[in-house]
């Protein structure tokens, strides 16, 4: 019997602060997922500072491309197609991957791919077996987005509400700087929470210390807001102690996410959910997804493992393969943008 050819993708993420090249077989098996993060050349500065991620990227693109390719096992001819981050992200990031996948394809002729660093986040579960069926709800909560929206297919995606202010993980951060918490702070703040809430098992039983985020939103739109409770808590902070403020922090934030993802079922009647971004690596989110999946019956799905939650090459290979068998190919000269279209 003959077997079907296996199909070669390489997957290149340079948005922000990860440089990151993946190689994926037949869209669902990751060969290699090599991940460089910058993460302590931005600790200093408490956020990502656009020159010195640019500057990284240019420095780690080629060792990381080589470190995948061996990992991988296989050579640039193998390859069928490259699939490349073109945007959202950081330009003068998005141009070091955007400039390895132009080569790829100027000297070995491998046929290219761009795609949106936010739907490809929705593609992470697809390598770990799952196959949720379309249309389903994507949730986005990371460092730069917190977003719910309908995808239809590949490339076919559609915004229902987004932040009007700052991200999720964005607030993690500011608050834990604000706070004196290591830089990225959602880890940090999540251990307090956790810490405070196993010294004080009633702590669920009092309301939180910040009030309910966007309570007068009206009941028929879908919107994240976090300016507001990361200002709380710096008015906060000289008064209450830091493990009570981490939990109501937590808490909250987390309560606005379930009542925009329950929201997004009635609204769409759609009982299907895709969950991914940063913040998915937090073990007291998924617990609050798991529950709303229980109580409103969903079938929910987000990646087992958090290497797949954060920034990486693999989703983005999962999502060009499908967009690639779809016949999607990109010019030479494609744009980068800091935006999604
Ligand atoms: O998706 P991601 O890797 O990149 C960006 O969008 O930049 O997300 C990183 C974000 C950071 O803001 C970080 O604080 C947050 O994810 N994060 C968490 C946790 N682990 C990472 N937020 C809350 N709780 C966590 N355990």
């Amino acid at each position: 019997m003959m077997s079907e050819k296996r199909i070669l993708g390489m997957g290149i993420e340079t948005s922000c602060d990860e440089t990151s090249v993946a190689i994926i077989e037949n869209g669902n098996t990751i060969l290699a997922n090599e991940i460089y993060s910058q993460i302590q050349e931005h600790a200093p500065f408490h956020g990502v500072v656009p020159e010195i991620a640019s500057r990284s990227h240019l420095l780690k693109i080629n060792p990381v491309y080589e470190e995948a390719l061996a990992t991988a096992d296989i050579a640039p001819d193998d390859l069928d197609y490259c699939a490349v981050t073109s945007r959202p992200g950081l330009t003068g990031s998005l141009m070091i991957g955007g400039q390895l996948a132009r080569c790829l394809n100027l000297v070995h002729g491998i046929d290219l791919v761009t795609v949106d660093h936010i739907e490809a986040h929705m593609y992470a579960v697809f390598l770990e077996g799952k196959k949720p069926e379309y249309p389903f709800l994507g949730l986005l909560l990371s460092g730069g987005n917190s977003a719910i929206f309908r995808i239809h297919g590949p490339g076919d995606m559609e915004m229902l509400g987004t932040t009007m202010d700052d991200a999720l993980g964005e607030a993690f951060d500011k608050a834990a700087s604000v706070l004196g918490l290591p830089y990225p702070g959602g880890p940090h703040v999540e251990k307090k929470a956790l810490e405070y809430s196993a010294s004080h098992p009633d702590a669920m039983e009092h309301p939180s210390m910040f009030p309910r985020l966007l309570k007068d939103l009206p009941s028929n739109k879908i919107a994240f807001s976090y300016s507001g409770i990361k200002t709380a808590v710096l008015q906060s902070a000289a008064q209450e102690k830091l493990g009570r403020i981490c939990f109501d922090f937590q808490r909250t934030s987390f309560e606005l996410v379930k009542r925009m993802l329950i929201r997004a079922v009635r609204i769409t009647g759609l009982n299907t959910v895709v969950a991914s971004g940063g913040v998915l690596a937090s073990g007291s989110l998924r617990t609050v997804l798991d529950e709303v999946a229980r109580e409103q019956d969903l079938k929910l799905y987000y990646p087992v493992d958090r290497k797949l939650c954060t920034d990486n090459a693999a989703m983005v290979g999962a999502l060009g393969f499908r967009l690639w068998q779809s016949g999607v190919r990109s010019e030479l000269d494609f744009p980068v943008s800091s935006r999604r279209q």
